[in-house]
């Protein structure tokens, strides 16, 4: 059997990662936002579910305008969520526990709250304090025009107009000012917080937006002509490496950079980008002397349909492998609808009708979104590479879709002009008990309402319980780490009825996955593991998978 164990420094090629939302995880100090306390005092719930590594989404000094990826200082932790000693008693405690640690970087920009950026803002048009963000004159008479037709993600032109008169760039929130990755000391700070975290021991690095960052600022800085494309959308409307601020060719030089600080060090760090790029595009960013693996998000954008997600398999390993990297899975985080309700969604549903109708239109039955889940998650942890499992997924959570408008914190509803609801759903504090204020999550409430259901997904409602979620993905957890050998996977088509996956890995294991509606035989061997329990008819029923030897 091959070691995937902690110890060796390729580690992460098969390791399954939680992403820890550490606002909306566990609140220590009562004033109604998680904090790093509160993460390190459930550390040994993530020890007990049997990952290998947490992912904290960002900690540091923030004004929280988007979630805390609008960072004020990158090498500091919030005081509202604790102190760099605080942060370094996490990363002792789960290094004692066996898992390793990945921090988020957050490097295409800052928070307009960054003190390079209130520099840049007081020095004034053509200040070297300025360079180091993308500042523009207008067009137009006076310059009131914004100097392209450039979309924020957010909604919205990508610019926006200081006092006196010039214009900075944001792709995302007005509060996020892009910085500029053409200037040395840029690249050189970023250097600094790798150092930085890596000498606090962090194994790992989370990039954000880790194909946004060069941009193509030669003068005069291009439209892009279709404005009504934002987000990644245009860059299917464009031949690769010519968008002029998405997956460039240059923006592989800064990873091979970083690739050199990240190997100085014994054992080497890692890195995941995210890049909402096509598949053989983004496996560049996971070459070796890069960041090791990025972000596929194909499995998780993948309608329930077997022939979509073969062939997605087939194309992630193919992609992946052919880089050198290992695949990656996704289900959920903290951007997307959790996917107990997101794979219930018709193909083709406007994902923010539904939840502007508040989960109502089409309505998602709960306990089919959760029995489909269960199948989808068996099926990723089946599956060569490595897992990133999002927070509260293990207990089951569907999407709160039913929040109140008045109470959406994401920049996406305002900046949308109150259009786009948002990410708020996913990001609802976790419940830990099933009474008590907040359910366990903290002795303040939580900073975005629980809904009462959540009572009965609570840690405590689970724990030891046979057939929850939360023992189902520890068994499957310790399994796989049974089970785990090479990255091998052979589809299994002979005698495998329509609408079912079929494969296997090494040994005889075999993940075998009932996508259709209607019941299909058990193939023969050993059961190791259901997703649902099995009806005992030697078939085995809709969104229902089994892992088999
Ligand atoms: C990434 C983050 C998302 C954030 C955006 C801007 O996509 O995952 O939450 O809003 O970057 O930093």
């Amino acid at each position: 059997m091959t070691d995937f164990s902690s110890h060796r420094p390729d580690w992460w090629r098969q390791a399954v990662v939680y992403q820890v939302y550490p606002r909306s995880f566990a609140d220590a100090d009562g004033d109604g936002l998680g904090d790093l306390r509160g993460v390190t005092d459930r550390l040994s719930h993530l020890a007990g579910l049997g990952v290998d590594a947490l992912w904290l989404s960002p900690f540091y000094p923030s004004e929280l305008a988007d979630g805390g990826y609008d960072v004020a200082d990158h090498r500091d932790v919030d005081p509202r969520l604790g102190s760099l000693a605080d942060f370094d008693a996490l990363a002792a405690e789960a290094h004692r526990l066996g898992l390793k640690v990945i921090v988020d970087l957050v490097p295409n920009h800052t928070s307009h709250q960054h003190l390079w950026f209130q520099e840049a803002l007081a020095a004034g048009p053509g200040s070297p304090a300025r360079e180091r963000y993308v500042f523009r004159d207008g067009r137009g008479p006076s310059g009131e025009l914004p100097p392209t037709d450039w979309q924020s993600v957010f909604g919205g032109s990508a610019w926006q107009r200081v006092p006196d008169g010039q214009w900075y760039l944001h792709l995302f929130a007005r509060e996020q000012p892009d910085l500029n990755w053409d200037h040395e000391e840029v690249r050189e700070d970023f250097r600094t917080t790798l150092r930085f975290w890596s000498d606090r021991g962090v194994d790992g690095f989370r990039v954000d937006v880790a194909h946004a960052l060069a941009k193509d600022l030669t003068e005069p800085l291009r439209d892009l002509g279709s404005p009504e494309l934002v987000g990644e959308d245009v860059l299917a409307h464009l031949p690769p490496g010519t968008h002029p601020f998405y997956d460039r060719d240059e923006v592989h030089e800064i990873y091979r950079d970083w690739r050199r600080v990240l190997d100085s060090y014994t054992p080497p760090r890692t890195a995941v980008a995210e890049a909402w790029v096509p598949g053989a595009r983004r496996a560049l960013y996971a070459r070796p002397e890069e960041l090791n693996q990025a972000f596929n998000f194909d499995y998780l954008q993948a309608s329930w349909d077997a022939e979509e997600i073969r062939t997605v398999v087939t194309d992630s390993l193919a992609t992946a492998r052919a880089v050198g990297a290992s695949a990656t899975w996704v289900l959920s985080n903290h951007d997307v609808l959790r996917h107990a309700s997101r794979l219930m969604l018709p193909p083709g549903t406007d994902e923010n009708a539904w939840l502007l109708s508040n989960g109502h239109a089409p309505s998602v039955d709960e306990a089919a979104g959760l029995r489909r889940a269960r199948a989808a998650t068996l099926l990723m942890l089946a599956l060569p590479g490595s897992s990133y499992v999002y927070q509260g997924e293990e207990l089951g959570l569907p999407e709160v879709a039913e929040l109140p408008v008045e109470v959406l914190q994401d920049p996406l509803w305002e900046q949308t002009g109150r259009v786009r609801k948002g990410r708020d759903g996913c990001r609802v504090p976790l419940p830990w008990t099933t009474t008590g204020p907040s359910y366990g999550f903290g002795a303040a409430g939580a900073w975005l309402p629980q809904p009462p259901y959540f009572a009965r997904y609570a840690v405590e409602a689970q724990e030891g319980v046979q057939g929850s979620t939360l023992e189902l993905y520890r068994t499957a957890l310790r399994l796989r780490r049974k089970l785990l050998d090479g990255e091998e996977l052979g589809w299994l088509r002979d005698d495998t009825p329509p609408g079912v996956l079929a494969f296997a890995r090494h040994d005889g294991w075999r993940c075998v996955t009932n996508l259709s509606d209607v019941p299909v035989p058990l193939p023969p061997g050993e059961v190791l593991l259901t997703s649902v329990p099995l009806d005992g008819d030697g078939r085995l029923g809709p969104d229902t998978t089994v892992w088999l030897a």
